[in-house]
């Protein structure tokens, strides 16, 4: 149902922008940071090389004036887990410092920090020595991480999120340092979860007892699930997807119990991932102040008998249209392309309205607010004597927020919205190749080039959006 009444956006909503520290920061090996799990990934693609990136490290000063002339309220970056503990023991002055002088800068300019504290890059030493998130020690770790940045940055922060992704990261464990040789993939994904659900409960627990003022939420990837038909079993595939990708983890994080659904389903295949009632009471008395969340797409789901071949979930490589590698999990659901949709060249659909009905679910199911800390376009974007004219990111962005405005009106409490990125980063999956931000900089993959920083059609037109509080969309 369209409004007769356009809703507006609150007076203090958090217009933002995202990006991540190992997508963007370079210096890799600088002042001290230790080697990540993104530093040391050995991705047979040859983009995937985090020693300069986007330079942000030595321009943050040039690019946070950029973030002024765009009028961002927010931005949200990640904390490099390796710059503040190398090794996940010792302290690192050097790496708290650069923080800090990143955070007053922006102060300094009336832009609100909204901090991720783990954005895929712990120190590869935890990965080395206990396989990282597939081990309980990491919970301590995390937290000593955690802890010092509320000590260090929490009198300037007031926004953190906590893991992001948490949800993802399990379905591609190459993205975190991968599954240790001899373990099932299906029990290490359940073991991260819980370990992560446990490091998410003890840091907003330890940020409650520091910093009561602040607020802190977990963070997922939402692409809600379509069924392919309305046939029953198409419908009920939907909803396993739902169930196993996002609300599992979620119920879990938010609501402290397990989805009945998924561990019956583990439990008929011998896998028992019922946690004990201890732990789902530490998780539950450690309730969020809001959900963060990713939405880029939506996905479709068909039904998968048990007896099909199962499949994991790739990506498109190269960009170039139908080279997406869709799942198959037998006896839950198989996933599927939209014929209704228009998608991206890596075979992203784009789905604006399927924006608004992820507000809806995920409102309807946990009454927390929300904040949409990613959303945007992946393209090929070409400098042309100095412009960059990307209005197939202007028509993404427009028609999200105009959902946006609608799910408002349908009574979801919506917090902020981070498109990705701010600037242009390396894309997890696809390097330079493909790019998000609403400021270009000047590199390819094998080439760094001079690294100089363009705005882009769309930086003009989201400032205008901003200005207007999202009044303005054309
Ligand atoms: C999100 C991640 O899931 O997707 C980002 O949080 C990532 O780190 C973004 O960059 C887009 O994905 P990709 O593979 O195009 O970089």
């Amino acid at each position: 149902m369209e409004h007769l009444i356009k809703h507006a956006f609150p007076a203090d909503f958090l217009w933002g922008a995202a990006t991540a520290a190992y997508q963007v920061e370079g210096a890799a090996a600088e002042d001290g940071k230790g080697v990540s799990v993104q530093d040391a990934k050995n991705f047979s693609n040859a983009f995937h090389d985090t020693t300069v990136t986007s330079d942000h490290y030595h321009r943050f000063r040039e690019d946070i004036a950029l973030m002024k002339s765009l009028g961002l309220k927010s931005y949200r970056f990640s904390i490099a887990w390796t710059r503040i503990y190398p090794d996940g023991v010792t302290l690192n002055p050097q790496g708290v410092a650069f923080y800090n002088q990143l955070i007053d800068e922006l102060t300094k300019n009336g832009i609100e920090p909204l901090v991720t504290l783990y954005h895929f890059d712990h120190p590869q030493v935890l990965q080395a020595e206990f396989g990282g998130w597939y081990s309980e020690k990491m919970i301590d770790y995390f937290l000593r991480f955690s802890e010092t940045c509320f000590r260090e940055f929490g009198d300037r922060v007031r926004w953190f999120m906590t893991i992001c992704e948490s949800n993802n990261v399990v379905l591609y464990p190459d993205l975190i340092g991968g599954v240790p040789p001899g373990v099932d993939v299906e029990a290490w994904r359940f073991q991260v979860s819980r370990v992560m659900a446990l490091g998410n409960a003890r840091v907003i627990s330890c940020c409650r007892r520091l910093l009561p003022e602040t607020k802190i939420g977990p963070c997922i990837g939402y692409a809600i699930a379509y069924p392919a038909t309305c046939a029953p079993q198409d419908v009920m595939a939907a909803l396993n997807e739902d169930e196993f990708r996002t609300f599992y983890p979620l119920d879990l994080l938010c609501l402290g119990r397990q989805n009945p659904l998924v561990v019956n389903f583990f439990a008929q295949r011998g896998l028992d991932i019922r946690l004990p009632q201890a732990e789902l009471d530490e998780i539950k008395a450690a309730t969020p102040d809001f959900i963060a969340f990713n939405y880029y797409q939506s996905d479709v789901a068909r039904a998968c008998p048990a007896g099909e071949t199962e499949a994991q979930p790739g990506f498109n490589p190269d960009g170039k249209k139908g080279g997406f590698v869709y799942p198959r999990f037998p006896g839950l659901y198989a996933g599927d392309s939209n014929p209704y949709l228009e998608r991206s060249d890596w075979d992203w659909e784009i789905d604006p309205i399927g924006l608004r009905i992820a507000c809806r679910k995920l409102f309807d199911r946990y009454q927390l607010p929300l904040m949409i800390t990613e959303n945007g376009l992946g393209a090929r974007d070409s400098l042309v004597n100095g412009e960059v004219s990307d209005v197939y990111r202007i028509d993404y962005l427009q028609k999200h927020i105009a959902q946006m405005r609608l799910a408002i009106g349908d009574g979801v409490p919506l917090l902020g919205y981070y498109p990705w990125s701010f600037i242009d980063l390396m894309s997890t999956t696809n390097g330079y190749n493909k790019r998000y931000g609403f400021i270009y900089v000047d590199r390819e993959d094998n080439d760094t080039k001079n690294l100089t920083r363009y705005r882009k059609a769309s930086f003009y037109w989201y400032q205008n959006v901003i200005a207007s509080n999202g009044e303005t969309l054309d």
